[in-house]
């Protein structure tokens, strides 16, 4: 066994610990169910010999009536075992599942939209659901089976050894022959399942993009895309089969091998006289009975192999680094932000997305980030609550490093809202509440009304209990943008950050909402970004970034004069 394997049992045995109940259990009727059958096949000899050569006939009503108690005894006992083996491993499943879940909720943002391991981190929480049947199978094999073939075993060697150990010789190559071919079968299969995910993420990519295809005739093209794969996918499938039936064909073939040894040689002693009938018929049907627990043995242990290597995918996910807070609280900001000399970049090798900032954020004022497409003003606001760290520099709150307080308390500051806002498929209310569970249904609408919002949730539906996403709803961006609106409203957090979240809004309802944001200024810091400069004109102070950097500072009348690139952004967009 390897030593990979060893350890992955070692870590299932941690949560033994957690289901001991329906361990025990399961182990208690697998010994009884072992037990039985060996009861069973022991009792041969002496029922055979008894009854039938020394011709006892008048007992021979009462085997019948004892196969049937032993059997559906076996039966009973077989049934509890699996299903308390059952109840452990989906157990043991949803609690790694769970401490799955909480762990990726806990990773940093970073990591968890950085492309390729976002989608690994979604893959591994679908490996357990590939785990959870071969564990469960696994588990009931190798507690039931095992036992199992010791008793026959035992049953069979204490009657005659050398007999047993012939008929046992094809053993070694119905343990290599299968563990070779499993190892076959499990590297196709591992083919067969990125093959499997190709195809969902080509259908998945095919119907999101699917506008596109339409309207650039694409669609031979993608089918053309489609159909290789699915090509490839058939021929893997195929040979996984092929693999998998060859196994089974060379246990029967052995199986055949060892029955006609055991009928040779075992006959041979009985015709001889130095093995009594009954005992020879106990010793064919011992070890007749020992292939079939063999063959769910060794299927087991390829299963098992298969488990393990989709955990070694989930250990790598709990190996990962977490986001670590400090251990002040956060309070609302009195002062202000300050970037000192911040530079920050995605990734390793990707330009710098901010170089240089130096900034100060007064703390309740309306403040606003201008700039060309990609001059890093979501990029910068994404680092106050710490959605990303400075690849250099600092951030501090009111003097004191970000980093120094504790993750909750700085996060719950803020209230934010994306130009494409994100909502649950939850109703409106719950949507809205999120934010704030305690509050009433009358600070909910009052919120709404101040987002604009109210009008259009009333007229859906079920009002506020609609489900978002269900019976063919979908709301238009504008709409989007007021919920996630009305939850900043609803929250009054003491820091608002608005990345383009009126952008999808006609200028009337723009300015409501604008006028609504400005009651808040002077308790709450404003931090808006707007393309549409008309809707800056009034904040305090202006940022504008170019390429990562501040290119300069001002009130809107200060950097018409001084700065050509807001000149020029003002004038396109004012008109
Ligand atoms: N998740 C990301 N991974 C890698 N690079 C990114 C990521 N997000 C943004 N960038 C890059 O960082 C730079 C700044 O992007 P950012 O989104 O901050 O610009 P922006 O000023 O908000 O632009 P826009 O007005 O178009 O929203 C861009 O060059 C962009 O390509
Ligand atoms: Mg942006």
């Amino acid at each position: 066994m390897g030593n990979d394997t060893l350890k992955f049992i070692q870590y299932l045995f941690k949560y033994l610990k957690l289901f001991y109940k329906p361990f025990v259990l399961g182990v208690i009727f697998s010994l009884l169910s072992s037990f039985l059958t060996g009861l069973g096949t022991w009792s041969i000899k002496p029922i055979f010999n008894y009854v039938f050569v020394e011709k006892h006939y008048e007992f021979f009503k009462y085997v019948p009536l004892y196969l049937v108690i032993i059997f559906s005894l076996n039966g009973f006992f077989s049934l509890l075992q699996a299903y308390y083996m059952k109840s452990l491993s989906t157990g043991i499943i949803n609690q790694i599942r769970l401490e799955l879940f909480k762990k990726c909720l806990s990773l940093p943002y970073a990591r968890l939209v950085r492309e390729r391991s976002g989608q690994t981190i979604s893959r591994v929480i679908n490996d357990t659901s590939q785990i959870e049947p071969v564990l469960g199978e696994s588990f009931q094999i190798f507690f039931k089976e095992a036992l199992t073939v010791l008793v026959l075993l035992s049953v069979a060697f204490y009657q005659r050894w050398d007999l047993t150990l012939l008929a046992l010789v094809t053993l070694p190559a119905i343990i290599y022959g299968t563990k070779y071919l499993g190892m076959k079968t499990r590297r196709t299969r591992r083919l067969t399942q990125a093959s499997t995910g190709e195809l969902t993420h080509r259908m998945g990519e095919i119907l999101q993009g699917i506008k596109e295809i339409k309207i650039s005739a694409s669609k031979e093209i993608m089918l053309k895309f489609f159909a290789r794969e699915l090509e490839r996918f058939y021929r893997l499938n195929l040979k996984v089969t092929k693999y998998r039936e060859a196994s089974k064909s060379l246990v029967d073939l052995m199986t055949g091998i060892g029955g006609a040894l055991i009928i040779g040689y075992g006959g041979t002693l009985v015709i001889r006289g130095s093995l009594t009938p009954g005992a020879f018929l106990s010793i064919l049907t011992a070890i007749l009975l020992i292939f079939n627990p063999i063959r769910k043995l060794s299927r087991a242990y390829t299963g098992l192999k298969e488990a393990q290597g989709a955990w070694s995918r989930i250990e790598e996910v709990f190996y990962l680094e977490e986001e670590k807070g400090g251990t002040l609280k956060a309070m609302p900001p009195e002062r202000g932000f300050e970037f000192k000399g911040v530079s920050f970049c995605y990734d390793k090798g990707l330009p710098y997305a901010l170089k240089d900032v130096n900034l100060f954020l007064p703390a309740k004022k309306m403040i606003a980030l201008v700039g060309p497409s990609g001059a890093g003003k979501s990029t910068l606001i994404s680092l106050l609550p710490r959605f990303y760290d400075p690849t250099e520099g600092s951030i501090l709150l009111d003097g004191i490093e970000l980093k120094d307080f504790e993750l909750g308390s700085l996060r719950n500051l803020f209230g934010l809202v994306w130009q494409e806002p994100f909502l649950f498929n939850l109703s409106v209310l719950d949507n809205l509440i999120l934010v704030k569970p305690e509050a009433t249904f009358e600070e909910v609408k009052e919120a709404c009304k101040l987002a604009q919002a109210l009008e259009f949730i009333e007229s859906l539906p079920k009002g506020f209990e609609t489900v978002l996403g269900e019976e063919g709803l979908s709301l238009s961006g504008g709409q989007k943008q007021r919920l996630a609106l009305a939850r900043v409203f609803l929250k009054k957090p003491p820091v608002i950050i608005l990345d383009e979240a009126t952008s999808q809004l006609d200028t009337l309802t723009e300015k409501a909402i604008e006028s609504a944001l400005h009651e808040l200024k002077g308790q709450h810091t404003l931090i808006v970004i707007a393309h549409r400069l008309s809707t800056v004109t009034k904040a305090d102070l202006i940022v504008v970034l170019d390429k990562g950097r501040i290119v300069s500072l001002g009130t809107h009348e200060e950097l018409i004069v001084k700065s050509p690139l807001y000149k020029d952004l003002y004038q396109t967009f004012v008109r």
